[in-house]
């Protein structure tokens, strides 16, 4: 359990309440608790009316009758696109910059609401001439350029379903999505900027479709990177080309508020990524009304940014919808924080005067490494809020966070949530929580976490134990894509019984004395390396299919930057153990793993060994591992079949 352990918590006592000018102008009040306790269900009623355009209103809240299938808001229908886009221009704020984008080698766009409508309007137009209609599947990888938003705006408004694949997963795993969901078209980029060069997505796209067995028809094209790319004639179009040629004018139709809205891929504890389904009304009104309470958006004078990927569920509820359902305006940044200097955030920060700032502890922990000169050198002090996400945040980066970028005086809402919660579930509140450093407190009005022991009773503060979600919320996942049987399994078998469904969130937390709710990290193999999750099944497969090796296990390792860091532990083959040295092979294999996964996945470590410490019944021990990986004295061994391994195993790590 990585860096957030309660001895580092119990080193920092001080809490920080609203400013009273904060909580004059915040835009929630304490009566926001009230009302959702009061009745849970027709609070998000009331937030699903306030904050959204309902084509049909729904007269049916929420249908729990079929569980773990939620249905909210059931019988009203609503247009996504046009929530977030075409009812902002009707109600006079088609002026109000939408987007500020800045591409990482420094050229930039705006987009205002109404250029950002039509630019939607033309590109559903042009997606729907391939084809596309509601149900169908499109995959998107792109990098993070204004087109990734309005191909997926314009995918929701013709009711059919996105699949974002970060930009830097391989072509391997970019190929497994698009298999898995069916996807009829790809809408992929020629290349985007990172780190001062050109990374190539149309290349990869490419590969991922070669053995022509999918059910791609065609991919679209934009033109970012100028690269050179290989054309397959027939299948490949120019996004401009298409754009040019499709209509000006979209009616946006309603649809019903379950219509699916996204798949979204990520790792769970076995070895295939899992197609996390969110569908429309329950999704936008949540995100919605998170943003802006979590927040504390006011759009008419709010710059916010979130880093995050839009190839992230971050990216798609706190880049995408969230921030364009509010009507606010936000910045966009293509590249990486330390291109082509190590101020660029900054700089960025104080050239659009960003008021509103979420981004992930390891981002944070990074700059501190670098010192607070660096950010010292901009004027940051149009910050008002900042946010954190992806991991548990050590109170020593909250209080540097608090100080050094948010002037010693901005709060911070250390926000928990997951792909499959598709928006934000346990935060403060900063205009009415006083804060704690290290927690993310409380969870938010309308949501119902508990935090039980193994065997599903109630665990008394400060016990630690498992976090279960006990009543659904409309921004839940609807299923695993094309695999019910899974979805029940992974998340509702556990601690639901006698009609009563919890939700298994997959991560340990306890309560404190105060009652606030302290995560602890993941209790299954999924790993978070840099806030991104992880599977260590995903990378032993990775691994084992590498011609070299008979035998893989993987750890997370606690790491001070990243929080938990890939360490492996191979068996070569005895015919191929000749060929290379140890160091040779283990950089070949860190290799092999960021050009099967991704770079993200790429192992700190790989140690070849000649046994891995299994029990009896042939199990690994990864507990031992991670042992010997995070340097600590090695645990029980008692159970192995051939004690002696773990000896060996560590002295050669000596
Ligand atoms: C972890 C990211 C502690 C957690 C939005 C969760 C956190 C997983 C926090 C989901 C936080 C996310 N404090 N841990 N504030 N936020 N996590 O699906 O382990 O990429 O289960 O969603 O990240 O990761 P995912």
């Amino acid at each position: 359990m990585s860096t957030n352990s309660i001895d580092s918590l119990l080193q920092e006592t001080r809490r920080f309440p609203p400013s009273a000018e904060f909580a004059a102008a915040s835009v929630t009040s304490p009566a926001i608790y009230d009302d959702a306790r009061e009745d849970r269900v027709s609070f998000w009623a009331d937030q699903a009316r306030e904050l959204l355009h309902w084509h049909k209103p729904f007269t049916e809240t929420l249908d729990w009758s079929n569980p773990p299938v939620a249905r909210w808001f059931g019988d009203g229908e609503l247009n996504v696109a046009y929530n977030c886009l075409d009812r902002h221009v009707i109600a006079g704020n088609g002026d109000r910059v939408a987007i500020h984008w800045e591409g990482e080698p420094g050229d930039s766009r705006s987009y205002t609401y109404s250029e950002l409508t039509a630019e939607v309007k033309r590109a559903a137009n042009a997606i729907a001439a391939l084809g596309i209609g509601q149900g169908d599947r499109v995959a998107v990888y792109m990098p993070v350029i204004p087109e990734a938003v309005i191909a997926m705006l314009a995918i929701a408004r013709l009711g059919a379903v996105h699949s974002v694949v970060f930009g830097g997963f391989s072509s391997e795993s970019l190929r497994s999505r698009i298999d898995d969901a069916s996807a009829k078209l790809v809408i992929t980029a020629d290349g985007g900027w990172r780190k001062g060069k050109v990374f190539p997505l149309k290349a990869a796209v490419d590969g991922a479709l070669e053995n022509g067995t999918s059910t791609v028809t065609n991919v679209l094209v934009v033109k970012r990177g100028d690269n050179d790319v290989e054309w397959t004639e027939g299948r490949d179009l120019w996004w401009h080309d298409e754009l040019a040629k499709a209509d000006a004018e979209h009616e946006a139709q309603g649809f019903e508020a379950e219509n699916p809205l996204f798949v979204l891929y990520t790792s769970g504890t076995t070895g295939k990524p899992k197609g996390i389904l969110h569908t429309s009304g329950g999704y936008l009104t949540q995100v919605a009304s998170t943003h802006r309470n979590v927040f504390d958006l006011h759009p008419e004078s709010d710059v916010y940014w979130c880093t995050a990927d839009v190839g992230w569920i971050t990216g798609h509820s706190y880049v995408v919808y969230g921030p364009l359902a509010n009507g606010a305006t936000q910045l966009m940044y293509e590249g990486t924080p330390d291109t082509p200097h190590q101020g660029r955030w900054w700089e960025l920060i104080e050239k659009y005067k960003v008021s509103i700032f979420y981004t992930a502890p390891t981002a944070i922990r990074s700059f501190m490494k670098l010192g607070r000169q660096i950010p010292q050198g901009f004027d940051l002090s149009s910050i008002r809020v900042l946010g954190s996400v992806g991991e548990p945040i050590n109170p020593e980066a909250w209080i540097w966070y608090r100080d050094v970028i948010g002037s010693g005086t901005a709060p911070i809402v250390d926000t928990w949530w997951q792909t499959e919660t598709g928006g934000i579930m346990i935060s403060a509140l900063p205009g009415l929580t006083t804060l704690k450093p290290g927690s993310a407190q409380v969870p938010i009005p309308g949501v119902k976490i508990d935090i039980l022991g193994e065997d599903g009773t109630r665990v008394d503060p400060p016990q630690g134990g498992l976090l279960v979600v006990s009543e659904p919320w409309p921004a839940m996942l609807r299923g695993i894509w094309g695999d019910p049987e899974r979805f029940r399994e992974t998340y509702w078998s556990r601690f639901s019984k006698d009609g009563n469904w919890k939700y298994f969130a997959g991560d340990g937390a306890h309560v404190d004395s105060d009652g606030d709710i302290v995560l602890l990290g993941r209790v299954d193999d999924v790993m978070n390396v840099s806030g991104h999750r992880l599977s260590t099944q995903e990378i032993e497969s990775a691994l084992v299919s590498h011609h070299m090796v008979a035998e893989a296990a993987v750890v997370g390792a606690a790491d001070e930057a990243t929080g938990q860091a890939v360490v492996a532990f191979v068996i070569i083959k005895s015919q191929q153990a000749a060929d290379h040295t140890v160091d040779e092979a283990s950089a070949l294999l860190r290799t092999h793993v960021a050009q099967q996964i991704g770079a993200i996945a790429r192992p700190r470590q790989v140690f070849i060994v000649s046994e891995l410490p299994k029990t009896r019944s042939g199990k690994i021990m990864r507990r031992l591992l991670q042992d010997v990986a995070e340097g600590r004295e090695i645990g029980d061994t008692t159970t192995l079949a051939d004690t002696s391994v773990m000896q060996i195993i560590s002295d050669k790590m000596k």
